[in-house]
């Protein structure tokens, strides 16, 4: 670590522009990062936060595919989607660009060209699948077969999603195109590889000599472990239609790898934001540079972009990459492709003007050190016993104190007891304390920190209670509420990292202004006769109705997975046609249902099948139907099932009900009505 810098670029990964965002990207990056850079600039300094959509790679291309559309048209809607959702949820970049830039075009050609011509890269041709149906080599997720080490038959060209393991083309088992579906075949082609193996000395001395110490330990053993298992020359450029093409003669129809383009998109990002003195940012020493990524990115930020940079030799390397673990949903690992994520736009649209709630939840659960759960319930029960009960209550009272009994302006102390003077010594401890959990990258503890604020306020005023002190000594009332006062001012610039709306709010009440981060924590933030506004919740309880919505959402949301995935029963053994001759089949209708006394699961039905009387039988499918509605229904019925005695009723048959993946129970009726004793052939 660089002692107190002044100046920071604070990056935070670029998205891929194949989908919205979700909690999980949240969680991981987006809110740490903010919080970061919010706290950096109260602390007064120079810091710039940077990001973008990532608009290359397969998966853009084969979400284009899917959904029928080109690339372009992919990348515009979903950058407009997360650019739009960041603002709102209060991510502060100094500037969101996109990888389809004309600037980041340029600053990636002009990267790659710098390397080509100084011989940093190694050229190799080497055999790669191919489909010649589609006319393509199959780059990345544009192959599919089975993982080597998990038997996962769903693992992607480059990696495998269920173990982690990252695989190259040639190790899949069984390999298969996803555009065609057939068998790929080898082909010749030509590639420029980054050789990480001549870096390896380097990268080793300044990991593992360097950063052993401040690196969080997720990170540190992840590119330890990739240096000691050897690391080998690295393909940075693709046969694919889609990307930065390769600026070098001999190179048509090749593009940027997305991974090398992607992460210069930070650097043309900044030049975007500043043309003339973007430079500063990325080459001064004087310049910390922090990558905020998910754990699922380690290696591209601290081995792979590192030895990018220390090849072009112009810039600044990372001074930390503090990743985090995965979010998981109600016990579920959060899945883009099987829809399984709370999704940031559709947040802010069921829960408006609820953007600090989910930043609160999001920060106090992050996946810091492991990987976390986040519930609708454990949601919910945040909001109301912590954001409610503790911070709103806490500031709520002081406020309407004040303007009950004071008239709205803060009141004169009239000399401050050792209570009083230990609180505010508490008070001025917080602002350094939190600050220096933000710079060590432990945001859930300086959340829980500033929680303490709020609960040593709630536990000044409960112990001085001055809503009945007031009846016998208003002038020790005054000095209460001035001291707790003080705390609420603090607040307003202490929350602003985490809470921004909140903290603006409670700002605007106090009819006072955040100040710096050096400031808060001082006894005299707001002089006595100040006047103070009028006082509003800054948070209202959520209800169980509204959380059982989201959870309901969720459940839809398994449901339409599993009827997805269904896979039919493997067929039975064959049957001659003399045995199947032997099922009396017919199409009867219902004349009588109702419910079996003292079961949950039994109806009783009468059901015209044709002959002098009707038959009864006895179904369990009183969970799926209510008897009235089966009432006059053509059914399907097994007619000669040996009679059977089921709660004391003789059922003569049986009925066939088609059953679908989900459990749930269909009737087979014929396509239109049929005379009672068809037969079924
Ligand atoms: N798009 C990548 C992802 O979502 C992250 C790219 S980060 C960058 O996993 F550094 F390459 F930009
Ligand atoms: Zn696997």
């Amino acid at each position: 670590m660089q002692p107190d810098p002044q100046r920071y670029t604070v990056t935070a990964a670029l998205p891929y522009a194949n989908g919205p965002v979700h909690i999980g990207h949240l969680a991981g990056v987006y809110l740490p990062a903010d919080i970061y850079v919010r706290y950096l600039r109260a602390a007064g300094r120079d810091v710039k936060f940077i990001c973008g959509s990532d608009e290359h790679g397969v998966p853009i291309t084969i979400r284009a595919q899917k959904e029928g559309v080109t690339p372009q048209q992919v990348v515009d809607k979903y950058h407009a989607i997360i650019r739009d959702s960041f603002q709102d949820f209060g991510v502060s970049f100094d500037i969101y660009s996109r990888t389809s830039s004309k600037t980041h075009a340029e600053v990636a050609s002009g990267f790659f060209r710098k390397l080509y011509e100084e011989g940093k890269f190694v050229e190799q041709v080497s055999q790669q699948y191919y489909d010649e149906k589609a006319d393509q080599f199959l780059a990345d997720r544009y192959i599919v077969g089975t993982c080597p080490n998990c038997g996962n038959e769903n693992a992607y060209g480059d990696q495998c999603e269920r173990c982690g393991s990252s695989l190259s083309p040639t190790e899949l088992i069984n390999p298969h195109s996803m555009l065609s579906g057939n068998q790929p075949v080898l082909r010749e082609t030509k590639h420029w590889y980054l050789p990480l193996d001549q870096y390896e000395p380097w990268l080793r001395e300044w990991i593992v000599e360097g950063h052993k110490q401040d690196w969080k330990t997720n990170v540190y053993g992840q590119c330890k472990s990739w240096i000691d298992q050897g690391l080998h020359p690295r393909a940075v450029t693709r046969d694919l239609d889609w990307g930065v093409p390769v600026p070098v003669a001999g190179a048509e129809g090749k593009v940027l790898y997305v991974w090398f383009d992607a992460p210069i998109g930070y650097i043309s990002a900044t030049k975007d934001l500043l043309p003339d003195t973007w430079e500063t940012y990325w080459k001064d020493a004087g310049t910390k540079l922090v990558h905020f990524i998910g754990k699922d990115n380690i290696v591209f930020h601290c081995i792979i972009f590192p030895t990018m940079l220390k090849a072009h030799g112009d810039y600044i390397l990372p001074d930390n990459v503090p990743a985090n673990e995965f979010l998981n949903l109600e016990g579920d690992k959060i899945s883009t492709s099987r829809n399984w994520a709370v999704w940031l736009h559709e947040y802010l649209q069921d829960f408006p003007g609820k953007a600090d709630v989910l930043r609160y939840v999001l920060c106090a659960n992050a996946p810091e050190t492991k990987d976390n759960d986040f519930t609708w319930k454990d949601f919910q029960a945040r909001n109301n016993n912590e954001l409610v009960a503790n911070l709103g209550n806490f500031v709520n009272r002081a406020l309407v104190l004040t303007h009950k009994f004071f008239g709205g302006k803060v009141p004169v102390s009239a000399g401050f007891t050792p209570e009083d003077e230990e609180v505010l010594r508490q008070l001025s401890e917080f602002p350094k304390r939190v600050g220096e959990l933000i710079e060590n990258y432990r945001f859930r503890d300086a959340l829980n920190e500033l929680m303490n604020l709020t609960r040593l306020g709630n536990k000044y005023l409960a112990d001085t209670e001055p809503w009945k002190l007031i009846k016998t000594d208003e002038a020790r009332t005054a000095t209460v509420l001035h001291v707790a006062l003080q705390l609420a001012a603090s607040l307003v610039t202490l929350l602003e990292p985490f809470l921004p709306t909140a903290a603006s709010r409670l700002g605007e009440m106090l009819n006072t202004e955040k100040g710096t981060w050096q400031q808060a924590g001082r006894p005299d933030a707001l002089p006595a006769g100040h006047q103070i506004k009028e006082a509003a919740l800054l948070f209202d309880k959520i209800e169980d109705a509204t959380v059982e919505a989201q959870v309901q959402k969720l459940l839809d949301t398994k449901k339409a997975n599993e009827l997805a995935n269904a896979k039919a029963a493997p067929p039975k053994d064959d049957i001659s046609f003399e045995e199947f001759q032997r099922l009396d089949l017919r199409v009867g209708t219902v004349v009588a249902a109702e419910k079996v006394a003292k079961t949950k699961k039994l109806l009783k039905l009468s059901v015209d099948v044709g002959l002098a009387e009707p038959r009864t039988i006895v179904s369990g499918i009183a969970e799926h139907f209510i008897p009235e509605a089966l009432i006059g229904q053509q059914v399907q019925v097994l007619l000669n099932l040996a009679p059977r005695e089921i709660k004391g009723i003789q059922s003569q048959g049986m009925l066939l009900m088609a059953e679908n993946a989900d459990g749930s129970l269909a009737l087979m009726q014929p396509g239109h009505a049929v005379v009672p004793g068809s037969g079924v052939a």
